[in-house]
């Protein structure tokens, strides 16, 4: 085809190349991860995410306000409980005055058209820093559903607009959808982690939240009986397919980068909107690299948020959104 067909004619400048371009990636992208503490006048860094903190609920006010005046729209609540309030049945997380319903609030009242959703998981209130009640050196399933049911149920009362459960328990978004649709909560979505893998790039998450699981005896160290394997492909499909029919509004792929093959086959195969989450270890490696002055880090963040969303993602769960943000506005 050659000399008919010129393909560098496109990339000649920076104008044609805009004009041309497939994939613009816009504040609208984005949704914040937000880690919440009890406390006051607290941003805790995270030492294994650079200039990433934990806020008391003071501080929430503030960040969520300037997120907002940055164009990003929706945030995702985490929060870090204390030591003396974990159990193995995550008793805290039904408390209608624990930190996650006063964050739900804070922000509510800071931002009312802030989208709120929130994590709906044992781990962060789990003695054994698991996604499950255990018995016997077993993670239970169905147990769990109950009281992941019950959690989403106390946070769609706080304001939550959606719930994101993201424990990977097999039919617990019926057990939440069900709950929700019987006490009158119509309204409050359903964002499902629905494609999770075991993933070793979640420990700087596990930091943050100090939700590591223990060695205790009898209990696996790792989530691999509920998270999915990352060698698997059509399991993915499978598992966000019964999540949409069980209720999920919004399904998720996670992690980010090692998985766009995952999203593009998920994309493919479904009809609502697919999020994918760049998750604390694809923070951290870049952050790490950019310290060490190996890569270029804002060319770098730019290009791989780029991906997953040319990749077919229509939201990104993303811990560098405020900095694109930034970098995108200017
Ligand atoms: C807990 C949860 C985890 C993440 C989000 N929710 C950790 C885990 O499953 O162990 C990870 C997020 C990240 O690494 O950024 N259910």
């Amino acid at each position: 085809m050659y000399p008919l067909r010129r393909n560098r004619r496109l990339r000649t400048n920076e104008s044609i190349r805009s004009l041309v371009r497939e994939t613009i990636i816009s504040p609208k992208d984005f949704l914040v991860p937000l880690f919440v503490v009890e406390g006051k006048g607290l941003k805790e860094e995270i030492a294994s995410m650079p200039n990433y903190y934990r806020l008391s609920l003071d501080n929430l006010t503030k960040e969520v306000k300037e997120l907002w005046s940055l164009g990003l729209k929706s945030v995702l609540l985490f929060v870090k409980v204390d030591d003396k309030l974990k159990d193995n049945s995550g008793t805290e997380a039904l408390n209608p005055n624990g930190l996650m319903q006063r964050a739900i609030k804070t922000v509510k009242d800071a931002c009312p058209d802030m989208i709120v959703m929130t994590d709906v998981a044992l781990d962060p209130f789990s003695i054994y820093g698991h996604d499950g009640i255990i018995h016997n050196g077993q993670i239970l399933n169905d147990e769990t559903t109950s009281v992941l049911a019950e959690m989403s149920l106390s946070h769609a009362k706080a304001g939550a607009d959606f719930v994101a459960p993201s424990d990977m328990m097999d039919g617990r978004i019926f057990e939440i959808r069900t709950l929700l649709e019987d006490e009158g909560f119509h309204n409050t979505g359903i964002m499902s982690y629905s494609a999770k893998y075991a993933s070793a790039f979640y420990g700087p998450f596990r930091d943050a939240l100090n939700s590591a699981p223990v060695d205790a005896q009898n209990i696996p160290k790792d989530k691999k009986t509920y998270q999915m394997d990352f060698a698997n492909r059509n399991e993915a499909i499978r598992e966000t397919l019964m999540d949409i029919d069980e209720g999920a509004d919004i399904v998720m792929v996670k992690p980010g980068l090692c998985y766009l093959d995952i999203v593009r086959d998920i994309v493919n195969a479904v009809d609502v909107p697919v999020a994918v989450y760049q998750v604390s270890g694809e923070y951290a490696m870049l952050k790490a690299a950019a310290e060490k002055g190996w890569l270029d880090h804002d060319a770098v963040m730019i290009e791989q948020v780029t991906a997953i969303k040319r990749a077919g993602a229509s939201i990104i769960a993303s811990y560098f959104a405020k900095d694109i943000v930034k970098i995108i506005n200017t």
